[in-house]
């Protein structure tokens, strides 16, 4: 069968994708451009509206492949699979198969059941109550990415609730990995090539507290992961402010290998619009953990989600995430404007902010991030690092070919080589030479590695 997959949303979709594939792949099924598929798999996305939309405005653009060919079929799972269920089978006849984020393990043996023409349409929407290890590919035919980069969930759900978010209700409860599968997992792309892991979960930070845990803390885990021979560089999303423990603050003075980067969600800079959200933290903790970071790691790079336009939110609110994000420097942040979601709590909160000045907030907020984005990109120009290569840039100059790769924070850094083909995968020791509006351009120093 040929499949085209379609992935919306985070990086714990990207790479429930990413396994999916592998498992198709291991059952004989081939990727293919849209024009051949004939599986069409969307992983979806329910954390605002837009994405959700985007997902029947997809299912639209693929009745008309349904029309070249009658027996193509879709597969919607993900978030928005979890929140409409069986819904998509009266809109869309032909979607065969959903299954939400618990469902991912029996998706591709249920695709090909589908595939075979057994069993009309299936939906896999039940959550289970303890992390469900996915098959993984025997040690002989691991496949790593060109980019020696991976993604390792350690865990699935959300306990928190926050009172905008759907993400406890499509992901379930909080269900941690057990540490030594995670290990197992992460040792294995070491030994294959692997050099750069992301930790992925909504909340690592409250790793091994719920019912899956066996007493092995968050705090624990980053060292254990660390301490993998060949393992250059270690990150890990997404954290949550109110669970961080001081000993993964610590951690990144003292773990060689943990990148100096941090994404904390501060979602608001007024202590008020904080407890309405249910973040569980002030700003004055919030500061305190961003000092103990900057204590711990002078060069860490702070990033942050940002909601505007919260209910009951006012100018005043507003004016106080400005100031925050002042104070705090971040190098970038994803802002948002707040979006009802079915279900949760804030739907009933009022007033609601209209949808124009939450637009006209957004604007102030992005400005002011470009800004801050600009002046601290500008203060790396002269800095030596290295640059994982990841890829061609997507401008080139004229004589020699521009690489893409990031520096230890993630920031992207385009350096001109001689070398055509064969540096992804490659770290490239550069000097900083100019900073542009989003990247950095670097200049090479050393020798590969
Ligand atoms: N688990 C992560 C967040 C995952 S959702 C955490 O707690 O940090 C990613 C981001 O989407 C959130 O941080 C929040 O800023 C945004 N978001 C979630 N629900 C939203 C909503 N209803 N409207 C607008 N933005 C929302
Ligand atoms: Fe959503 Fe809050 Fe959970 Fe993050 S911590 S996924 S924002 S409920
Ligand atoms: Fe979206 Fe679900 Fe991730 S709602 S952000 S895909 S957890």
């Amino acid at each position: 069968m040929k499949f085209h997959i379609t992935t919306f949303g985070c990086q714990m979709n990207v790479h429930d994708s990413q396994w999916l594939t592998r498992a198709l792949e291991s059952r004989g099924w081939v990727q293919a451009d849209e024009s051949e598929a004939q599986v069409f798999i969307l992983n979806t996305c329910s954390v605002r509206d837009k994405p959700e939309q985007k997902v029947y405005s997809e299912l639209g653009r693929i009745a008309a492949h349904v029309k070249r060919d009658e027996t193509v079929f879709a597969a919607v799972g993900g978030c928005v699979a979890q929140q409409v269920g069986t819904g998509f089978f009266d809109r869309f006849p032909f979607v065969k198969l959903v299954f939400g984020s618990d469902g991912i393990a029996g998706a591709p043996n249920a695709l090909e059941q589908v595939a075979a023409g057994k069993g009309n349409r299936l939906a896999l929407l039940d959550f289970v109550p303890v992390y469900e290890e996915r098959e993984q590919p025997e040690e002989e035919t691991v496949t790593i990415p060109e980019t020696r980069q991976a993604f390792v969930n350690i865990m699935q759900g959300c306990d928190n609730f926050c009172s905008y978010c759907i993400v406890p209700y499509t992901r379930g409860r909080q269900k941690s990995r057990h540490p030594d599968a995670i290990l197992d997992e992460c040792r294995l792309l070491v030994e294959s090539g692997v050099r750069e892991i992301s930790l992925l979960g909504q909340n690592v930070n409250s790793f091994g507290l719920d019912k899956g845990g066996v007493g092995v803390s968050f705090a624990e885990l980053l060292t254990r992961v660390a301490a993998i021979d060949g393992l250059d560089r270690l990150r890990f999303t997404t954290s949550h402010p109110k669970d961080i423990a001081p000993e993964v603050i610590t951690a990144f003075g003292e773990l060689e290998n943990l990148c100096p980067s941090l994404h904390l969600p501060m979602q608001a800079g007024s202590d008020r619009v904080l407890k309405a959200m249910r973040r569980k933290y002030d700003i004055a903790r919030y500061l305190s953990i961003v000092d103990g970071l900057k204590a711990a790691r002078p060069d860490i790079a702070l990033t942050s989600d940002i909601i505007v336009g919260f209910p009951g939110e006012t100018e005043d609110d507003f004016q106080k995430t400005l100031d925050m994000v002042e104070k705090v420097g971040f190098e970038s942040s994803f802002s948002f404007k707040y979006s009802d979601r079915p279900g949760v709590a804030a739907v009933n909160m009022e007033p609601k902010v209209s949808s124009e000045v939450a637009s006209e907030r957004l604007m102030r907020l992005q400005t002011l991030q470009n800004n801050i984005t600009r002046k601290c990109l500008k203060n790396l120009v002269g800095v030596e690092t290295h640059a994982f290569i990841e890829g061609l840039s997507r401008k080139q100059g004229t004589n020699l070919t521009s690489w893409k790769g990031r520096d230890l924070a993630g920031r992207i850094v385009n350096v001109e080589m001689h070398e055509q083909s064969g540096l992804v995968g490659m770290m490239v020791p550069v000097r900083i030479v100019e900073a542009k509006k989003h990247s950095l351009n670097g200049e090479r120093i050393g020798e590969l590695w």
